[in-house]
């Protein structure tokens, strides 16, 4: 089954499909656990429950918020939890909570008893647009992200924008960066419309975001179902990933403070844009572009050269490298990507002080 044809989109129809699912002889299953973590227990599983009242019966499994607790240690409290109130292969694991939840809790399931069924209901703008979607679980080893992981496949997965009515700012802000990037990988329309959309009130519209969530997911999903394992095509969704990821490891290692995902995938998505100005093609009008928009909405910070080595290194050491070269995937125009591009060094270090 494509993995579109799991998303169902927006509440009421999609928590109805889920009440069948859990009353159904066919699927038979026994008994429910929902992940979740202090805040989305607070601010997200009351509204769950008050839509699938049936959930009122399952476990909850409660772990603290954070990137930090997105490790294997935190996998060994959850096992034990699901071992402690008999958990097996008729169980139901639902993830209700961001990206951090929804990745754990994905690969929680993938091995668990050789794997058991597990549905996705992100809580958090990122976690809709990106996290949940694409079938990659996993955890991080100690500060290499997603060190740890597989490709498992929820059953399906409830996009509720409802959510988005308690989630922070900053969060909201983080997960319009990845949706940002929809559209310059693969849909200018997107983009334009992305260039336009704007984060006031976005507690009180949520719903009408959840039309542009809509486009977001319908983008990353066509790529995805194109090449689920990331031989090729699915590369291009790491545009802005290669340096954003450099920069999220750099900070968290070195104490400079937590630079959130979208910030620094933003960041990234500046100086991948001069690379791919440099290199691949995309006008420098667009470039320009690209980099008044983001760095409009994101705090894009300067870069000294003593951290630009140590950010390289980190770089050096990407788990999507290929024979020890440095991979990227650049614009060719806004709406356009090529994947594996290489970069000579002088350029990449070049392109931190375009800021
Ligand atoms: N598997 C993938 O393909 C994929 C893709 C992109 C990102 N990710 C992963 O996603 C993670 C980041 O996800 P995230 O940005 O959602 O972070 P997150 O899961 O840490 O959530 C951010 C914060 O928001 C809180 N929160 C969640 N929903 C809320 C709500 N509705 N109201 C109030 N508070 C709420 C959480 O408790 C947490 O404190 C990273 O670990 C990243 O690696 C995975
Ligand atoms: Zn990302």
């Amino acid at each position: 089954m494509l993995l579109y044809d799991k998303i169902k989109i927006f509440n009421e129809e999609g928590y109805k499909i889920l009440e069948n699912y859990l009353l159904d002889q066919v699927t038979s299953i026994r008994n429910t656990f929902i992940l979740v973590d202090h805040y989305t227990n607070i601010h997200c599983l009351p509204h769950l429950i008050s839509h699938v009242k049936i959930l009122e019966k399952s476990n909850i499994i409660q772990i603290k918020p954070g990137e930090e607790e997105k490790n294997i240690y935190t996998c060994i409290q959850i096992w034990k939890q699901l071992e402690k109130f008999k958990a097996n292969r008729n169980s139901l694991i639902i993830n209700l909570g961001g990206g951090v939840i929804t990745d754990i809790g994905g690969f929680v399931a993938s091995v668990f008893k050789r794997g058991v069924r597990f549905i996705n209901i992100p809580t958090t703008l990122l976690g809709m647009v990106d996290a949940s979607i694409g079938y990659k679980t996993g955890v991080n080893l100690e500060s290499i992200k997603n060190e740890i992981g597989s490709f498992y496949s929820p059953e399906f997965l409830i996009i509720d924008p409802y959510f988005l009515k308690t989630l922070p700012e900053k969060e909201f802000i983080s997960g319009k960066a990845e949706m940002f990037k929809h559209g310059l990988i693969a849909d200018e329309k997107f983009w334009i419309e992305m260039k336009t959309s704007t984060i006031e009130d976005y507690r009180k519209y949520y719903y009408q975001w959840g039309n542009l969530i809509h486009k977001s997911i319908l983008i990353k999903n066509k790529i995805v179902d194109k090449d689920p394992k990331e031989k090729g095509l699915r590369k291009i969704l790491n545009f802005g990933h290669t340096i954003g990821h450099a920069l999220e490891s750099y900070f968290m290692n070195y104490q400079k403070g937590k630079l959130i995902h979208g910030v620094a995938i933003a960041m990234g998505m500046v100086y991948e844009s001069w690379l791919s100005y440099k290199v691949n093609g995309l006008s420098i009008n667009s470039y320009q572009e690209i980099k008044s928009i983001l760095s409009e909405l994101y705090p894009i910070q300067n870069i000294s050269d003593l951290e630009m080595d140590k950010i390289f290194s980190i770089m050096e050491h990407d788990k999507k490298n290929d024979r020890n070269k440095i991979q990227f995937s650049l614009l060719k125009k806004i709406g356009t990507c090529s994947y594996n591009c290489q970069v000579p060094t002088s350029l990449i270090k070049e392109s931190f002080l375009q800021i």
